[in-house]
């Protein structure tokens, strides 16, 4: 018997159910002589452990919308271990992150702790994550489970999403971080989904979490989102957050008591819980101390890699540190590094641009130019500026997104920057100088004011020192390599749920699977920045595409390799991505997914070979008849390059299904659902000229067969059109 077992024998019917609450905010309940607590703390991209009133010093990290620019799976990894180690040193056991909801609105407040529009790009980047806390013997809970995309009513907005789209988007994003980097946790979300609250969802927790995915770790409820305890517990949530709720340990103890519970399904919660508790107690190690000026410097990097560089004419970028630089903006000061809410941490460091610029010794003179606090226009400020320009030989502009539009709790309200902002560019750009614009923010914005700007660097929400790593890009001491892992759109409008977005009551997520560049691709729409997009100081070359094989079965793998070269005249790093396209699919799909990637460095001149392996999933969709996921066989394009709309190579590869399951036939099946299968055509053929004599012409393709008895001037009879069915049905077995 494990040790986990043996506790679980030792335990009273009320014991047990008191596990099932937390003992205060951050820890599970302890039992005297039986079972130890852990403590569990934010996430995700630094520890936000409170103690004593506030929050311990801890390395921010950049926020996961600005590290998955990144497209760098090791980088993350390494964050992960060094969440893991600041966990140890602060007797932490689980670090509540990664998230990894789509972002399926640019408005939603809390995009920037989100990794991507897209669910694989979004499950690697949590895999790794994940992996790098755990191999510390840390658990990481990925969150929030499921659909969790709007920050408006989220404590019981009802996410209303087809079985498709949930399962090729908004599962997408948790299923291989779940299956692969098994996660300690994983948190329920606060929402509905399809009308029952994902804490108390079976399908979600039990079905296809447990059943199908098979996982073994804890489901803990986020903070506040449970509801009926008994419900929650059958459903498959383990514990709820936070504690004590003595009247919610009651409910489960009367309802094991009345028979409405067993003890066995109770035990299999309470077992769960035990098991990570001995886990984390195991893991400890007692006066650990991590290395925190290492940390610094990984954040930094991370900042630097992640960091994307939207636009570079006429090589503005990198500048010269001799050049006589006009720094502009209240973000050169202000610096804005993370996203508010419950991922908010308290930096270790932090340095603003204007350190950062003395500690290169730059020749720079600084202007602020504008309010944060509102959008209204200083007169002095602007004066300022505009002097402080005037006698510079180039512009750098640091603006963006104030901490009061980007946070947990609400969504974004415009997609635009605050207007005095562009008002002072307007002002800047006036002058004819060379103009840099740097921005700091956590989500996509409309850029279209921004023609005039001859470079643009996004830093995003780039964690505790992004200064430095911006600097670093500035004059070239880094070479920028991040691409978008999220579409700019030209405009708000552009979005499939500007309509809408965000719903109360109800969200209707009927724009389906078309999130993102799924949308922008299908609508053939002009996007600001494509997702994938980003530049370098350097420039690259791809060439020689290369298939395993051109005819396979669903069960096998593909190999994709290619040659990329560094064309330019520095080192860089690409990320180089891996489109599929299906030719006549079956059902409505998108033009285009990502389904690999792969981030490299080169030195100028040097080439790699990069190879990527495809398998069934990268090929499939997700069938809701069979309710799984299934190829059509047909030909794919895969498509490769530097962005999703920048592929400059194409292969083509026949993918023959293996489907066995059969499509069998109701009397609700459509004539053109019979035709297609070559042994139903016949039949129906046989049935209608024979038979009924009856002409089915192109205009009644659409027809259910149930029809037919109407049409049949009294020949046919409902029994003897089941009859028809049954034994087509015999045929085709
Ligand atoms: C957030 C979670 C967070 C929890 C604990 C909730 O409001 O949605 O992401 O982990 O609080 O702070």
């Amino acid at each position: 018997m494990t040790k986990a077992m043996e506790i679980l024998n030792g335990l009273t019917l009320e014991e047990k159910a008191s596990l099932t609450s937390g003992k205060d905010c951050w820890r599970t309940v302890d039992i005297e002589g039986k079972l130890a607590s852990i403590m569990m703390s934010d996430g995700p991209h630094g520890l936000r452990k409170e103690e004593n009133g506030s929050t311990v010093p801890a390395t921010c990290f950049p926020s996961s919308a600005t590290i998955a620019n990144s497209w760098d799976e090791d980088l993350i990894y390494r964050i992960g271990e060094a969440l893991g180690e600041e966990c140890l040193a602060n007797d932490v056991q689980v670090i509540l992150g990664p998230g990894v909801n789509i972002k399926r609105s640019p408005l939603c407040g809390r995009n920037f702790e989100y990794f991507s529009e897209d669910p694989l790009l979004a499950t690697r980047m949590a895999s790794s994550h994940i992996r790098g806390v755990q191999s510390k013997g840390v658990g990481a809970c990925i969150k929030h489970f499921a659909a969790n995309n709007q920050e408006t009513d989220r404590f019981s907005v009802n996410a209303v999403i087809d079985e498709r789209t949930l399962r090729e988007i908004y599962l997408s994003s948790f299923e291989e971080a779940v299956k692969v980097a098994k996660p300690w946790m994983i948190m329920s979300a606060y929402n509905k989904l399809n009308g029952d609250y994902c804490s108390e969802n079976k399908y979600l927790l039990t079905d296809i979490l447990r059943d199908e995915w098979g996982y073994e770790g804890v489901v803990v409820s986020d903070w506040g989102a449970a509801n009926e305890p008994v419900d929650g517990v059958k459903a498959g949530l383990d514990i709820r957050m936070p504690g004590p709720v003595p009247s919610a340990n009651n409910a489960i103890v009367e309802a094991v008591k009345s028979g409405e519970l067993s003890m066995e399904e109770l035990d299999k919660n309470v077992l769960r819980i035990i098991e990570i508790v001995e886990k984390g107690i195991a893991s400890k190690i007692a006066d650990y101390k991590a290395d925190m000026s290492a940390h610094n410097e990984l954040a930094m990097k991370a900042a630097e890699e992640s960091a994307v560089l939207l636009k570079n004419n006429k090589s503005v970028l990198p500048l010269a540190k001799t050049d006589k630089i006009a720094l502009i903006g209240a973000f050169a000061e202000e610096i804005r590094y993370q996203g508010g809410g419950s991922s908010c941490v308290n930096a270790t460091e932090i340095s603003d641009l204007l350190k950062a610029f003395d500690d290169k010794n730059i020749d720079y003179t600084y202007a602020k130019g504008f309010r944060t606090e509102d959008d209204s226009i200083n007169d002095d400020l602007t004066a300022e500026a505009l002097a402080v320009a005037d006698k510079a030989d180039k512009i750098v502009m640091c603006i963006g997104l104030p901490f009061r539009m980007e946070s947990e709790g609400f969504d974004r309200w415009t997609m635009s920057l605050p207007s005095n902002q562009i008002e002072l560019f307007n002002k800047l750009s006036a002058l004819k100088k060379p103009i840099v614009i740097v921005l700091f923010q956590g989500s996509p914005v409309e850029m279209e004011w921004s023609k005039n700007a001859d470079s643009i660097l996004a830093m995003y929400t780039g964690g505790q020192a992004v200064a430095k790593a911006c600097v670093n890009l500035l004059f070239g001491d880094a070479n920028p390599s991040g691409k978008l892992s999220e579409t700019w759109a030209l405009k708000l409008e552009n979005n499939p749920t500007a309509l809408s977005f965000p719903e109360k009551g109800t969200a209707t997520y009927s724009e389906g699977v078309y999130v993102g560049y799924r949308y922008y691709d299908k609508k053939k729409l002009n996007v600001m920045y494509p997702f994938g997009y980003g530049l370098s100081y350097t420039t690259f070359e791809y060439s020689d595409l290369k298939l395993s094989a051109i005819d396979i079965s669903e069960s096998d793998t593909l190999e994709v390799s290619f040659e990329v070269k560094n064309t330019g005249s520095v080192a860089g790093k690409e990320v180089c991505e891996l489109y599929v396209e299906p030719t006549y699919p079956s059902v409505s799909r998108p033009v285009k997914e990502l389904k690999g990637f792969k981030k490299i460095y080169l030195e100028p001149g040097e080439e790699k070979t990069v190879t990527i392996t495809l398998n069934k999933r990268s090929f499939a969709y997700y069938d809701v008849e069979s309710h799984d996921w299934q190829v059509d066989t047909t030909v794919y394009n895969i498509l490769v390059g530097s962005s999703s709309r920048n592929l400059p190579l194409t292969a083509s590869v026949k993918v023959n299904s293996s489907r066995t399951s059969k499509t069998f036939f109701t009397t609700d099946s459509r004539v053109y659902e019979l035709n297609a299968n070559p042994i139903a055509k016949e039949a129906l053929s046989k049935l209608l000229t024979e038979d009924l004599k009856l002409d089915i012409t192109a205009l009644s393709i659409d027809l259910p067969l149930s029809k037919l008895v109407g049409f049949s001037g009294g020949i046919l009879s409902v029994d003897m059109l089941d009859r028809f069915v049954a034994s087509l049905n015999e045929k085709i077995k």
